[in-house]
């Protein structure tokens, strides 16, 4: 039974969301729209494309999104939707991830795409006041030598608000230890990094992501439960993870909720942070993951609160924005009744 009233409670609370895809966040409406405008097949419509029920359908699902993005002005209306969506949520802040090898490919020219996203984050942001920083995700199965192209595409846009570099997809088959290049010449250009890491794969993915690729922040990272010097190691050196429940359970990354080990992880003193990962693709939000980590998982009110924290904690802002984003949430948390 959903508790309106803590509904309403996590509404209130403000948030960021720093593990989020655009491309897995298009309005089912929307995606009918641009599917038909573009000449896009999505069998069975919608609906039917959000029933996969492995990581591959997840992931086939997923590249028919973003082929439906085909003009600048249906990546303005997105990101415009989307973050009203957000802001409505209670988000304040989000870090969201751009499927590059899917545009790239198409010979999307960036600078156009940039504009488009840069055009529809304006918009959202003098109505709602949110903020959003973009970050290219590269599907790991396009290879290190697509990775670098992604990385030049990145470093072109930054005048129109990329802020850092990922790598997503297929973690089976393409260790991070592959894209270690890419990521060295990422930080050496200022760019942020984070990396899909121990999602689908054990905790040799997150030492990886970690040691080959430099980073501080890491996707899922769930498999991590199963190394306890890797959980002691992310506690000590602050390394967090992006925890995002129904993602797991949906791609099959986790056998079921109750199997799910965000409440071990944190419960050892692992730094977390809670997103949505693909909300319309899992049909859910932030509200919803922080309501199931209420309900499904004991999670109270305080420790709520210190997941809304951590977000900002973790966020790569530059350093005196975050600052003051984090005493804005504080003092937030103080007025909000426990
Ligand atoms: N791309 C979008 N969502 C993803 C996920 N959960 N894992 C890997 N790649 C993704
Ligand atoms: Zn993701």
């Amino acid at each position: 039974m959903v508790d309106a009233d803590l509904e309403n409670w996590i509404r209130q609370l403000p948030k960021v969301e720093l593990h989020v895809h655009l491309e897995g966040s298009i309005r089912p409406q929307t995606l009918t729209e641009l599917a038909a405008k573009n000449g896009v097949d999505l069998p069975g419509g919608v609906t039917a494309i959000y029933q996969f029920s492995d990581f591959s359908g997840f992931l086939d699902a997923y590249m028919r999104c973003a082929a439906c993005l085909c003009t600048q002005g249906d990546f303005e209306r997105v990101t415009y939707e989307f973050l009203l969506d957000q802001a409505a949520l209670g988000i304040h802040y989000c870090e969201v991830f751009l499927s590059s090898m899917q545009h790239l490919r198409r010979d999307f020219d960036f600078d156009c795409l940039m504009q488009g996203i840069q055009a529809g984050y304006r918009q959202a942001r003098s109505e709602t006041g949110i903020r959003m920083g973009v970050i290219f995700d590269h599907g790991r199965q396009f290879g290190a030598q697509e990775g670098l192209r992604v990385l030049e595409r990145a470093i072109g846009t930054r005048k129109f608000g990329v802020i850092g570099l990922s790598i997503g997809g297929d973690e089976v088959n393409f260790p991070p230890e592959l894209f270690e290049e890419m990521f060295l010449r990422a930080r050496q250009a200022g760019l942020r990094v984070t990396a899909h890491a121990g999602e689908v794969r054990g905790p040799e993915s997150v030492w990886g992501a970690i040691h080959k690729l430099g980073v501080r922040r890491i996707g899922h990272g769930i498999h991590a439960i199963q190394d306890p010097d890797l959980m002691a190691y992310l506690q000590q050196q602050r390394i967090y993870l992006d925890i995002c429940p129904t993602s797991n359970v949906r791609t099959g990354a986790v056998p079921s909720l109750n199997e799910h080990p965000v409440r071990r992880l944190f419960d050892a003193g692992v730094p977390l942070t809670i997103s949505s990962d693909d909300p319309a693709l899992f049909q859910t939000n932030l509200v919803q993951e922080y309501l199931l980590l209420a309900q499904h998982f004991g999670f109270d009110r305080r420790e709520l609160q210190q997941l809304s924290l951590n977000g900002v904690r973790a966020s790569f802002l530059p350093e005196q924005e975050r600052a003051e984003l984090q005493a804005r949430f504080q003092q937030a948390l103080t007025a909000l009744v426990v």
